[in-house]
């Protein structure tokens, strides 16, 4: 099935304000159709240090800002436990607009498949590119995959600073909500720790 693409990155220059006015009508793929609004990367337009996540969950859909739901609230500890302050980062994520399907009265999250994430990716771009970050934090598959390809495994390198496609550092760790589903306190506190080690190597690298 072929989208319509109304919204792309407006000319050069632009600022975070011009590419978050634009990306409110995108309909590059199917997913705004079932959202309630776009979520547009938020924070300090001009960080050092750039988070990128997978796409807003329910309450970041309702509220419009990325990571104020309990993914958020964790992430807001690991970063405070690493000396890193969220006023000072830019955040955003790889897909735009929440996916999920209805169980009961919940909306639950489904991950965004590849064509979703391929389609959402010019407003990434568009975005580093305007803030410039001195280092990119991928959390998660679908954020680490979408900035370095379909073959990167965060399993498998998580916590190095690389190089990117786009010549800036980007550290890959896992995705907060992987420390949300835990089963238990033990493993819980060591996801937290092994997280908040990824983050200070961020933190020391920008
Ligand atoms: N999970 C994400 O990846 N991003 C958000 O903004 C919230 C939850």
């Amino acid at each position: 099935m072929r989208y319509r693409s109304v919204a792309q990155p407006p000319p050069k220059p632009r600022n975070i304000g011009q590419l978050k006015a634009a990306a409110a009508s995108c309909q590059a793929c199917d997913l705004w159709e079932a959202a309630t609004q776009t979520v547009f990367g938020d924070g300090d337009g001009h960080a050092r240090l750039m988070l990128v996540g997978e796409q807003p969950g329910d309450q970041e859909d309702l509220q419009g800002k990325p990571f104020v739901g309990p993914a958020g609230k964790l992430l807001e500890r690991a970063l405070n436990e690493a000396g890193i302050d969220r006023g000072r980062v830019y955040l955003t994520n790889a897909v735009k607009h929440f996916r999920w399907t209805r169980r009961g009265k919940r909306r639950l999250h489904e991950k965004p498949n590849a064509g979703q994430v391929r389609a959402c990716r010019p407003w990434l771009e568009a975005e580093i590119e305007v803030v410039k970050p001195g280092l990119i934090v991928l959390l998660g598959a679908t954020a680490a995959q979408s900035v370095m390809g379909p073959a990167f495994r965060v399993s498998r390198q998580r916590g190095e600073v690389l190089s990117s496609p786009f010549g800036i550092p980007i550290v890959a760790t896992v995705h907060p909500s992987s420390i949300l589903r835990a089963t238990d306190e033990e493993s819980r506190e060591a996801a937290m720790s092994s997280f908040i080690a990824d983050l200070k190597v961020a933190a020391k690298n920008p």
